[in-house]
């Protein structure tokens, strides 16, 4: 069935929090699909605008300020500025990034809430809630700790227990506490305006249950299915907090709009400044039939757009609804969820700053295992194997063949036989052809990883070609087959460009720079010339490999980065060795410890902990086996500082002759460091 046409498209990605970096999940579940399908639109002269920002209000934000003795201004333009900074490196091609504290989103929000009150939309209740005198806030659930009344942790949030996993509400909580001041907080009245939801039940289940049944993904399906299955109940839409958007109705001082009211409306505010800065109507992005809205969000965030912003536009009537909302599962990393407050993340500006220029590499690893129907992970290791096998091996591969050898037989000149835009070879045609159906299928079903695989087929297809027709066996036995084979070659690789447009920007860009062609190529309506002649620019490396190094560093770094959070935490706690029998001095003088330097690692085989060392001990190179295997990678501690005892009895370990010992400092938790001097000293160094 073809799909209805549409005159223009809304597209808007979740509205970060700016309250600290975000992280590759981050990217990987919202922003670049939204750019990938954004591009792909784009490509074909469709209208549309794509819109994102911070979303700057909230508990989180305030308390966050409070407990780091700061406001929260200055956090959110900090965060506000490195995101949008980060996003804009990694290629994310918004057509805005605005920002929820800015008067025009708060006049927005405001005129909203109005429109909806004066309709009589909400319901008003006055209930008790927990205040904390001390910080003179009414507290959040999350901002309550205490004792769980089902299994006794006193460690329980006001909302869950985490240990039990049973869901509490506050006041069940025995001995309940403050988070903000640890004092015990008291029962305050409070009034709050109250969204419906259970009103719009029967509209939802016919809209979302009997309306997007088979395209919406069957994980968003889901979700909203057992939310509504459950049956809905009003949502407080304002809380008692200072830092938001005042709610405004007469009397409502100290009162603000819930965050999660304000920030989808911050797409349509959002809309409004791009309208005004460029000469746009922005009703037409809204509130016209005509006009395709589509949200990019992770699964978190599903109910929001699935349930509750659909229906503040139906309530507040003349929206449109989204036509899509194609939420991502999650991406973990390295075995673990991600965290930013955890340290198990990589933060989109770490990336930037440690593998810089690798934009396209990580768009095309983060598509290539996107968490689209299921979670997914990402590891260095898979990384590295992506980019190394697939990048530099497959596409890479194909381009600087065919540029080589059109240099080095014909000076980088086109050589088109009888057709400069179509190919020689009729089944080409119909191959690339059927690219295009299958990738423009796969975009408008928002399956970005299949996409993507259809995009490598082309080079794949050109790397078969290549091979088959022997162009550098042929160029002497038959002229005019290697002038075809390779003019086949420039015109697959013209369509592979065209194709990684949305994938791989920077790369497609290369491209066309060695095509000697405009890098605005379109799909599927026009075609490329490659006239007779032609001059072809100098060729250079689409893609470098990835060493092991670079990836036990990243590897090594997420470790410790983990442990410089945890670490101090945990210490506290922690059990400690009772001391052992006192030694003389003469026991302790006969240990011979040096500062040596680990110059090679690798794990020994068959074992899960033990690790082979080469240690450069300033009197000799030597062997130790090490028991740290499980704590470190080895390309990770080439060049570490060590300790090591070098007068021990040498011992045969698993076959290989240990002589020595390296010092380790080890907590109760098993956790391993070494015992190094704090900044550099010459190997064979003694240590006393
Ligand atoms: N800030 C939210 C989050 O990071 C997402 C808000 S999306 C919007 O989970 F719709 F509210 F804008
Ligand atoms: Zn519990």
């Amino acid at each position: 069935m073809e799909p209805k046409t549409y005159k223009r498209y809304t597209v808007t990605a979740a509205l970060p929090y700016a309250n600290g970096p975000k992280h590759l999940g981050h990217l990987a579940g919202a922003y670049i699909p939204a750019d990938l399908y954004v591009r792909y639109t784009r490509l074909q002269k469709r209208d549309v605008v794509f819109v994102c920002g911070s979303d700057e209000h909230g508990t989180a934000i305030a308390n966050q300020a409070m407990k780091e003795h700061t406001t929260p201004r200055e956090i959110i333009d900090k965060y506000h500025e490195l995101n949008k900074q980060s996003f804009e490196q990694m290629g994310i091609s918004f057509d805005i990034y605005h920002r929820t504290s800015d008067p025009l989103h708060h006049e927005t929000a405001r005129d909203f809430f109005t429109n909806l009150n004066d309709k009589h939309i909400f319901v008003e209740k006055e209930e008790k809630q927990y205040y904390d005198e001390h910080a003179k806030a009414f507290l959040a659930d999350r901002y309550i700790i205490g004792t769980c009344p089902n299994c006794g942790n006193e460690n329980a949030y006001g909302d869950q227990c985490e240990k039990c996993g049973s869901s509490l509400s506050p006041e069940e909580l025995i001995n309940p506490r403050s988070t903000l001041s640890g004092n015990k907080p008291v029962l305050k009245p409070t009034k709050h305006w109250y969204l419906p939801l259970d009103k719009y039940e029967d509209w939802l289940k016919e809209w979302i249950l009997k309306g997007h049944a088979k395209d919406w993904r069957a994980t968003v399906y889901g979700q909203c299915k057992s939310w509504l299955d459950g049956g809905l109940h009003p949502r407080a839409v304002t809380r008692d907090l200072d830092w938001g958007i005042k709610v405004p109705v007469q009397g409502a001082d100290g009162k603000v709009l819930y965050v999660w009211f304000d920030a989808p409306i911050g797409y349509i505010s959002a809309t409004k400044q791009w309208a005004i800065d460029n000469n746009k109507d922005w009703e037409l992005y809204w509130k016209d039939e005509d006009t395709k809205l589509v949200h990019f969000i992770g699964k978190d965030n599903i109910v929001f757009h699935c349930i509750v912003f659909p229906v503040m536009l139906k309530v507040h009537g003349d929206f449109i609804l989204p036509d899509n909302v194609p939420a991502n599962e999650f991406m973990n990393l390295e075995g673990d969820k991600m965290s930013t407050s955890r340290g198990w993340s990589v933060e989109m500006h770490e990336y930037l700053e440690d593998l810089p220029g690798k934009i396209d590499e990580l768009r095309y690893y983060l598509t290539a295992i996107a968490p689209e129907t299921s979670d997914s992970e990402f590891t260095w290791k898979d990384y590295q194997a992506r980019v190394n096998n697939e990048l530099v091996a497959i596409l890479g591969n194909f381009v600087n063949r065919v540029m080589i050898l059109m240099h080095k037989f014909y000076d980088g000149k086109v050589q088109a036989t009888t057709a400069t835009i179509n190919f020689t070879d009729e089944n080409l045609s119909k191959e690339i052809g059927g690219f295009y159906d299958e990738l423009q299928a796969n975009f408008e079903g928002y399956k970005f990883r299949q996409a993507q695989q259809t995009m490598m087929e082309i080079a794949r297809l050109g790397n078969r070609y290549l091979t088959e027709k022997e162009p550098w066996k042929t160029i002497k036995t038959d002229p005019d087959s290697a002038k075809d084979a390779l003019h086949n070659c420039l015109i697959l690789i013209g369509h592979l460009a065209t194709c990684l447009q949305p994938f791989l920007p920077g790369t497609a860009k290369k491209i066309f720079g060695m095509l000697n062609l405009p890098n605005d190529q379109i799909f599927f309506d026009e075609e490329f010339v490659l006239a007779n002649g032609h001059q072809l620019n100098t060729p250079s490396l689409l893609f470098e490999k990835i060493e092991d190094d670079l990836i036990a560093r990243q590897v090594q770094k997420l470790i410790d980065k983990k442990a410089a959070i945890e670490g101090p935490a945990v210490v506290e706690e922690m059990p400690v060795a009772p001391a052992k029998e006192n030694i003389i001095f003469d026991q302790f003088a006969a240990m011979d410890i040096r500062v040596g330097t680990i110059l090679t690692a690798e794990k020994v085989a068959k074992t899960k902990k033990l690790m082979k060392l080469t240690i450069d001990t300033g009197i000799d190179q030597r062997t130790v086996v090490s028991g740290i295997a499980e704590h470190f990678e080895p390309e990770g501690i080439i060049g570490q500082q060590v300790s090591i005892l070098v007068n021990l009895e040498p011992r045969e370990i698993k076959g290989i002759l240990s002589q020595g010992m390296i010092l380790m400092a080890e907590n109760a938790e098993g956790k391993l460091n070494f015992v190094s001097p704090v900044s550099w000293m010459p190997n064979g160094s003694g240590v006393r």
